[in-house]
C-alpha cells in the first residue's frame, strides 16, 4: 500500500475559526531563569505546543514542524504572570500550514498585557510513516484573514528561499567547497 493511502484525512476545506487555539499558562519558578524572568526554552516549547494544536485540529492528521521564524522576546515576563498564547492557520499549500502564533504576558497584579512574542511555524501533514500528506485547505472568511493570508503567502517565497539556499551550503560543506 503507498504510504499515503494509510491515512485518511478530509480535503473539505475548513473555517481558521475551526482551529483557533488559546493557550494559558501561569509562570512558575520550573519556567524561570537566574533573574527571575521567563525562560526563552519554555516559551519556545509553548509556542510549538499552540501551533501543533491549531494545526492538529485543522489537519486531523499528525503533523511536525518544519520550520520557526525568527522568534524574537519583545518583554521580559516575570515569575507569576499570565501568559496567553493564541495560535491560527494563516495560511495553507499541498502539506503544509504557516500557524501564526502571538504571546502576551500579563501582569495579574494590575491587569496589564504585554506584547512578548511572536512567531510563524510552518507545520507539515503527515502520515505513519512521517511523510507529507495532503491536508484541507483554509476558507478566508474576514478581511483580516485574507490580509494574514496574504502576508503568509509572501513569508512562505522567502522561507523556501532560505531553505534551499540552507541546502546548497549544507551540499557545499559535504563536499568539502
Ligand atoms: C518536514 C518534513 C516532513 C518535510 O519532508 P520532505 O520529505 O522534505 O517533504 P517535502 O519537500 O515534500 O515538503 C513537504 C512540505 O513541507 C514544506 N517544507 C519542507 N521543509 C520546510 C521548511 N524547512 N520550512 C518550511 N516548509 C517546509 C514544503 O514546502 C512542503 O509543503 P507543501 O506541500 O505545502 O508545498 C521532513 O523534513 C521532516 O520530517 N523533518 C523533521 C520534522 C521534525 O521532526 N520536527 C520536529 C522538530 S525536530
Amino acid at each position: 500500500m503507498n504510504s499515503n493511502q494509510n491515512q485518511s484525512v478530509s480535503h473539505v476545506s475548513k473555517e481558521i475559526s475551526e482551529s483557533l487555539v488559546e493557550m494559558t499558562e501561569i509562570v512558575l519558578p520550573q519556567h524561570t531563569n537566574a533573574i527571575g524572568s521567563v525562560f526563552g526554552g519554555t516559551v519556545m516549547s509553548w509556542v510549538d505546543i499552540a501551533a501543533a494544536t491549531c494545526a492538529l485540529r485543522h489537519c486531523r492528521c499528525q503533523v511536525v514542524t518544519a520550520s520557526i521564524d525568527a522568534l524574537h522576546f519583545l518583554a521580559p515576563v516575570h515569575l507569576g504572570w499570565i501568559v496567553s498564547i493564541k495560535a491560527s492557520v494563516n495560511f495553507t499549500s499541498r502539506t503544509s500550514c504557516e500557524v501564526g502564533v502571538k504571546v502576551t504576558a500579563e501582569n495579574p497584579l494590575t491587569g496589564d498585557r504585554y506584547h512578548t512574542a511572536s512567531a510563524y511555524l510552518t507545520m507539515v501533514g503527515v502520515d505513519k510513516e512521517g511523510k507529507p500528506i495532503p491536508i484541507p485547505q483554509i476558507k478566508l472568511m474576514t478581511d483580516l484573514e485574507r490580509r494574514r493570508n496574504a502576508d503568509a503567502s509572501a513569508r512562505r517565497l522567502a522561507r523556501l528561499t532560505l531553505k534551499d539556499d540552507l541546502a546548497k551550503r549544507r551540499r557545499a560543506d559535504v563536499n568539502g567547497v
